[in-house]
């Protein structure tokens, strides 16, 4: 009964918890007509920015769950979002772009 209890109870933290997958080169490489100049570490940065900012309300959201127009759509509105509330750490527009540049690279990863 107590292991039942305990089974769901994981079940149901796994469910929340998104894990991330590592940025490469290979990632770099696929937009980087569309990025020029981007590189492995400012991508990386994008990610850290992403796990800062995006979990201060709600649990990470899967960057392949939306295509880059939804994206583009839901950066701004959440940044917005964040920036209204004077106890959250403040987004930058910089920091904006960074997380934005972050989920559509990596909504197209394998
Ligand atoms: C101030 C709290 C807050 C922060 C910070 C926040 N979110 Fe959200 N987020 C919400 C709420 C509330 C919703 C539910 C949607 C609504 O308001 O209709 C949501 C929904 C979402 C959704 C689902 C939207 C949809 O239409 O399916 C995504 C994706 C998302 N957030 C991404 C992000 C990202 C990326 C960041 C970081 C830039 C972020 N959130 C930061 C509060 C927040």
């Amino acid at each position: 009964m107590k292991k039942t209890i305990l089974f769901f109870i994981a079940i149901i933290f796994s469910a929340c918890s998104v894990k991330l997958i590592a940025p490469t080169e290979s990632d770099v490489a696929r937009v980087i007509s569309k990025y020029p100049n981007y590189s492995l570490a400012q991508l990386q940065q994008g990610k850290s920015d992403y796990e800062k900012y995006c979990t201060q309300c709600h649990g990470l959201k899967r960057p392949s769950s939306k295509t880059e127009e939804k994206w583009n759509k839901i950066v701004p509105w959440m940044c917005k979002k964040n920036n209204e509330k004077p106890n959250l750490h403040h987004i930058s527009d910089e920091t904006q772009a960074s997380i934005l540049k972050y989920v559509i690279t990596m909504s197209s990863a394998k």
